[in-house]
């Protein structure tokens, strides 16, 4: 285990403070940032564009952990986000993030979130399809506004990863397709409109990708696109986005290639084929969402209850589970847990972390090498940090966790813990 910091007591340090101290403290369960982590991460990226001398923006895709603390580390690093819905869009909104820095996504915006992003002067708009193009059109002439949108385009290309987080296939709910010819409509019909303003088009064939290939076909074709579209339309792309999509590693199984190092694989291919079809060069964005925090996130548990059978591998229960991460019931993706005052014990036996909830799926990590755990013992789940608490729920009517940003030792609570009283906040008697 060499992918977390520990002291000479062998604790899990995070932000430079024990795990320990830190349940002590907020109790669990805890859901914990290394805010530096992510810092690092996001000026890694910068960091490759500066040095491909390209015109660029890194847009955070926030849908990955959005709340008031994270955006605002976020405009700490000058860079984009972009946002899926109000709700979102509201809480950057609250955290005054500039909006002329958010790109507003989604495939089946309301029109009320329409009139918000627009009310707001979003920096962009992409749309999704015909049906919110002819929306935006209209809304945009009644307002007489003019309006920065960006095409979401389908390359046709599938990504090696879950189905359900695949999205740049042909056959999928996202983006106007390619091949068929709908994006070159698109294109048109966006042009004829008098307020309309097309910056650029966008792609993104999923996530938890750890391979080049597929950004690169999709690369390819975005950009031959982009060429026919020169010599049809005479159009220029001032933006090209890329999408997110970097994978990370869980378990010791994954072997992604750390982001940075793939974003510039990808901004030679980049280069390259702006090159090969005389493009003129354009703004190259990215959103990366789940490598900017998903190694940042620790989840702290409390050991509770254990169930052994004889002959087969012990249920070892923690005070948390689906609720708070329901990534391995969704999509059975897998995680890696440590005991947090005893990071590199000796390995006593292989469990099942199981979660508290009334489902026999709520099981967190089936495979979980561990020193013998007794009740009380504090676990921590490495890189949760992304699709974890954003997408909690109350089931059972469990109280979300609080979550807790920790940077050169000092640790601040960014979201409370909910209560029993705000379980109930939203409901209303039948009868008095
Ligand atoms: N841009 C667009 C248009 C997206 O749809 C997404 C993710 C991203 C960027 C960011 O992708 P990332 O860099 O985080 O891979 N809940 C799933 C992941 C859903 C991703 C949806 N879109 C999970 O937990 O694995």
């Amino acid at each position: 285990m060499n992918r977390v910091s520990v002291d000479s007591e062998d604790n899990l340090l995070i932000g430079g403070c024990k795990a320990i101290d830190l349940v002590e403290k907020y109790q669990t369960p805890l859901i914990t940032y290394d805010v530096g982590m992510i810092r690092k991460t996001i000026r890694s990226l910068k960091q490759v564009f500066d040095e491909a001398s390209l015109p660029y923006a890194i847009s955070y895709a926030s849908k990955a952990f959005a709340t008031i603390a994270m955006y605002q580390v976020i405009k700490e690093e000058r860079i984009h986000i972009d946002v899926v819905s109000g709700g979102e869009l509201y809480t950057a909104m609250e955290a005054n993030f500039p909006m002329e820095d958010v790109s507003f996504h989604g495939n089946n915006k309301s029109l009320e979130e329409l009139k918000m992003a627009l009310d707001l002067n979003v920096g962009e708009i992409v749309v999704d399809n015909f049906n919110e193009l002819a929306t935006l059109t209209q809304l945009a002439k009644e307002r007489q506004q003019k309006v920065s949108i960006i095409l979401r385009l389908t390359p046709g290309v599938s990504a090696h990863t879950h189905a359900y987080i695949q999205t740049g296939q042909s056959d999928s709910k996202f983006g106007f397709d390619i091949d068929s010819g709908q994006a070159l409509d698109a294109l048109k019909i966006a042009l004829a409109s008098e307020f309309l303003i097309v910056d650029g088009v966008h792609i993104h064939i999923g996530s938890q990708i750890f391979e080049e290939a597929g950004f690169e076909l999709a690369i390819k074709k975005l950009l031959k696109t982009l060429a026919n579209w020169r010599t049809l339309l005479n159009f220029t792309a001032k933006i090209i986005n890329l999408g997110g999509g970097f994978g990370i590693k869980y378990t010791d199984k994954d072997d992604p290639k750390d982001p940075a190092e793939l974003l510039k694989s990808l901004l030679d291919i980049v280069k390259v084929t702006l090159n090969q079809y005389d493009l003129p060069n354009a703004s190259i964005w990215i959103e990366p969402g789940r490598s900017i925090v998903g190694p940042a996130g620790y989840t702290l548990y409390t050991v509770g209850t254990q169930k052994r059978v004889a002959g087969l591998k012990p249920y070892v229960t923690v005070d948390g589970g689906m609720g708070d991460n329901i990534r391995p019931a969704l999509y059975q993706a897998e995680y890696t847990a440590v005991k947090a005052n005893n990071v590199n014990a000796a390995v006593a036996e292989e469990v099942r972390l199981a979660g508290k909830y009334c489902e026999s799926g709520d099981i967190l990590i089936e495979n979980q090498p561990m020193p013998l755990l007794r009740q009380g013992d504090v676990v921590a789940v490495l890189a949760t940090g992304a699709y974890g608490y954003s997408m909690a729920s109350n089931y059972n009517r469990n109280p979300r966790p609080a979550v807790v940003f920790v940077e050169n030792q000092r640790a601040k609570l960014v979201v409370k813990r909910e209560t029993y009283a705000d379980l109930i906040k939203l409901d209303l008697p039948y009868k008095n």
